[in-house]
C-alpha cells in the first residue's frame, strides 16, 4: 500500500468483524512496529496483547468498574478539555451520535455507546502499550504516540483497522488483574484491532481536520 495512501485511509475503526486476528499477523504488525524512533533509542514500549478470554474478562472487568460508578483512574491522567479543543470533543461526538442514530437526550443509548468503548468495541483484540515507570511520562508519552500511529498504519497493510483507544485503559487495576502488567509499568494507551465491519455506521465517520494554513506559520520562504 502507498505510504500517503495509507496515512490518509487510517481512521478509528468503532466496529468490527468477529474474525480473529492470527497471533502471527499481530506479531509483523509489532515487528514492523518496533522500527519506530523514540528519543535516544529508548525503546520504551512495553506490550501486550489481549484476545479470546482475557480479553473478555477485562472488557467485563471494565463495564462493571463503570457501572459501579468509579471514576477513571488511569496510569496517565487525563485533563479536561476547554475552548477550541472542547469544541472539537463535541463536534466528534456529534458526528458519532449522528452516524449512529443516537438522540441527544437518549441517555440509554448514550451510555450503551460508552460501554462499548470500554469493551474495545467488540475488536477480537487489543494491543496495551505501558512504559516503565522509572522513564519520565513526557518522554514516554510521545515515543509510545508514534509507535501507535506505526501500529494503526502497519495494520491497514494486512487489511486490519485499529482504534487507538484511552477508554480501554482507563481502570489499569481491571487489566492489571486479568493481564498481569506490575505495577512497576505505567499502561499508557490501548489500540483495539481487528477486521473493520464497513456497515457499522461509525467506521462511515470521516473526522475533520484543521487546514494546514490555520495551524502553520511559515518563516524566511519569501
Ligand atoms: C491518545 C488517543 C486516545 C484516544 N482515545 C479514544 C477513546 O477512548 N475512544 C474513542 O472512541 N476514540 C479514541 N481515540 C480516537 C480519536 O477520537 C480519533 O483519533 C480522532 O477523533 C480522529 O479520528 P480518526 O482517528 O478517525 O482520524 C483516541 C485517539 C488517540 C490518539
Amino acid at each position: 500500500m502507498d505510504l500517503l495512501e495509507a496515512i490518509r485511509l487510517r481512521k478509528s475503526i468503532r466496529g468490527y468483524k468477529p474474525d480473529p486476528v492470527h497471533k502471527e499477523v499481530l506479531r509483523e504488525i509489532l515487528d514492523i512496529a518496533t522500527r519506530s524512533p523514540s528519543a535516544l533509542n529508548e525503546q520504551p514500549w512495553e506490550i501486550t496483547v489481549v484476545t479470546g478470554k482475557v480479553l473478555e474478562d477485562i472488557k467485563r472487568g471494565n463495564v462493571e468498574t463503570l457501572a459501579c460508578g468509579a471514576l477513571p483512574n488511569p496510569d496517565v491522567p487525563m485533563q479536561l478539555l476547554t475552548g477550541v479543543y472542547k469544541e472539537r470533543q463535541v463536534e466528534l461526538a456529534k458526528q458519532i451520535f449522528e452516524l449512529m442514530g443516537i438522540a441527544r437526550e437518549d441517555r440509554e443509548k448514550r451510555a450503551e455507546w460508552m460501554q462499548l468503548g470500554f469493551r474495545f468495541f467488540e475488536a477480537p483484540a487489543a494491543i496495551i502499550l505501558s512504559a516503565d515507570r522509572s522513564i519520565d511520562e513526557s518522554r514516554t508519552q510521545f515515543d509510545l504516540g508514534i509507535f501507535s500511529q506505526t501500529i494503526c498504519l502497519a495494520a491497514l497493510n494486512y487489511g486490519l483497522g485499529t482504534c487507538i483507544e484511552v477508554q480501554g485503559v482507563m481502570y489499569p487495576d481491571v487489566i492489571r488483574r486479568f493481564s498481569g502488567i506490575p505495577d512497576s509499568k505505567r499502561i499508557t494507551m490501548s489500540i483495539a484491532i481487528g477486521y473493520p465491519d464497513w456497515d457499522f455506521p461509525a467506521n462511515k465517520l470521516e473526522s475533520k481536520r484543521e487546514p494546514v494554513e490555520a495551524i502553520t506559520t511559515w518563516h524566511g520562504f519569501d
